[in-house]
């Protein structure tokens, strides 16, 4: 296994995501993927549970995202942004503006989703600079809540289940506060921002669902309260979509279930397809209007190099025409009701804290994971790729999936959670 001269040579060079090198496992070297598959360098075959951190929503090497990759990389792979406009990125932002609700409006690229974090976070800013508010600097964030790992989108995270708690000392200080369950705690969540009121910029939350901080559920209600916490005390209100946009939570959005929108709102994962490094992050008519102005200082001073690359831009557009020709959303309640079924089984296991599905997320929550590098390379001896963090053992995979696919999944976790 993993005899390949470029691995072996390879690995002595490599920095690896959330590891401790000196520790983990070595990694599985992947020769290619194919639908729901990932197909190992020593020809073994994977069934894949996450869909490649959920962004490979169509399942790996859709042909109608293939050829249109193809098609632009014959055109012209990328030109630089700034000055220069193509028909893929336009079309992308005037696709996203008519899908999105309300009027989010105005689409600023860029390539990942911390970096769409730390936009949105700059534009909430300095739409209060440009208003003459400058104190309104502060952000109210969730416990529970992970918005990427660059420094802003740290410093909104939960400081103990986002990963960062090294950085404790070092980050810059925003109101990390739980989530207002009930009306009762929208009432005091709403007491203490209207005693920050002058320095709250806005609050940001991902709506429906906190992922990587634990694949935590909240109600439409919750955000709907936010909603109303943010207009009374004048805060703006980010929705963190990266993670629940394109229909993982069973909406194309998951903000469509509150039926509210929020002023700005991050994409980027399943926005491409899981092909090409692309995010977004959007704005209401109102925010955009706040840089509107004769004077170059109230601009928006960002711009990533590979801002609306053009491979990424075709391979959403026709990501895009996927979800229109397809019946992606059928496919995700069929996914639900399917692992609600399949993963009822794991609830009276012992060890076993509670098992919860919403859309196609599905999770079997433990009292503690010991062992967290067996109990990956356990999945990986049932033949499927599940990857545990925390306590949490989730899948997420991607919306094509087959019936007995899936069933392959869940009983790997029913099994491996039984012994
Ligand atoms: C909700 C949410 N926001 C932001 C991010 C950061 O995205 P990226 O890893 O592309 O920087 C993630 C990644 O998991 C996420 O789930």
């Amino acid at each position: 296994m993993n005899r390949n001269r470029w691995y072996e040579a390879g690995l002595e060079h490599v920095w690896l995501p959330y590891t401790q090198m000196k520790t983990a496992r070595p990694p599985l070297a992947v020769a290619r993927t194919t639908g729901c598959r990932i197909v190992l360098a020593d020809g073994g075959e994977l069934i894949d549970g996450i869909a490649s951190w959920w962004t490979a929503c169509h399942g790996y090497n859709h042909p109608h995202i293939r050829q249109a990759v193809e098609r632009q990389l014959a055109e012209m792979p990328h030109v630089m942004f700034g000055g220069l406009v193509h028909e893929q990125a336009l079309t992308l932002a005037r696709r996203l503006a008519a899908l999105l609700p309300g009027d989010l409006d105005r689409v600023f690229f860029s390539e990942s989703g911390s970096v769409a974090v730390e936009i949105a976070m700059k534009m909430a800013q300095q739409y209060w600079i440009n208003r003459g508010e400058p104190r309104k600097t502060k952000f109210v964030a969730f416990k529970g809540g992970y918005h990427g790992d660059t420094t802003g989108a740290m410093a909104v995270s939960d400081p103990d289940a986002g990963m960062h708690d090294v950085f404790r000392g070092s980050l810059p200080k925003h109101v990390v506060v739980e989530l207002p369950a009930d009306a009762a705690s929208g009432d005091a969540l709403e007491l203490v921002l209207a005693r920050h009121a002058e320095s709250i910029a806005a609050l940001i939350v991902e709506p429906l669902v906190q992922g990587a901080g634990g694949m935590r559920f909240h109600d439409a209600a919750t955000l709907q309260r936010l909603r109303g916490v943010a207009d009374r005390c004048g805060a703006l209100l980010i929705f963190d979509e990266i993670f629940t946009g394109f229909g993982r939570t069973g909406t194309i959005f998951a903000c469509e279930q509150a039926g509210i929108a929020p002023d700005i709102i991050t994409l980027s994962k399943a926005l491409s397809g899981g092909t090409l490094p692309l995010a977004a992050t959007v704005g209401r008519k109102n925010v955009f209007e706040a840089f509107w102005s004769d004077d170059p200082r109230k601009a928006l001073m960002h711009g990533p190099t590979y801002m609306g690359n053009a491979l990424a831009c075709a391979a959403a557009n026709a990501s895009l025409d996927l979800f229109e020709r397809e019946p992606r959303l059928e496919q995700v309640a069929a996914i639900s009701e399917q692992m609600t079924r399949e993963l009822a089984a794991c609830r009276d296991l012992p060890g076993v804290k509670d098992v919860r599905v919403k859309g196609a997320i599905g999770v079997v929550e433990m009292e503690r994971i010991a062992e967290l590098h067996a109990l990956r390379a356990r999945f990986v001896q049932e033949g499927v790729f599940i990857r545990p963090f925390g306590n949490v053992i989730y899948l997420t995979p991607s919306f094509t999936i087959a019936p007995d696919e899936l069933t392959r999944l869940t009983r790997a976790i029913v099994k491996v959670v039984q012994l």
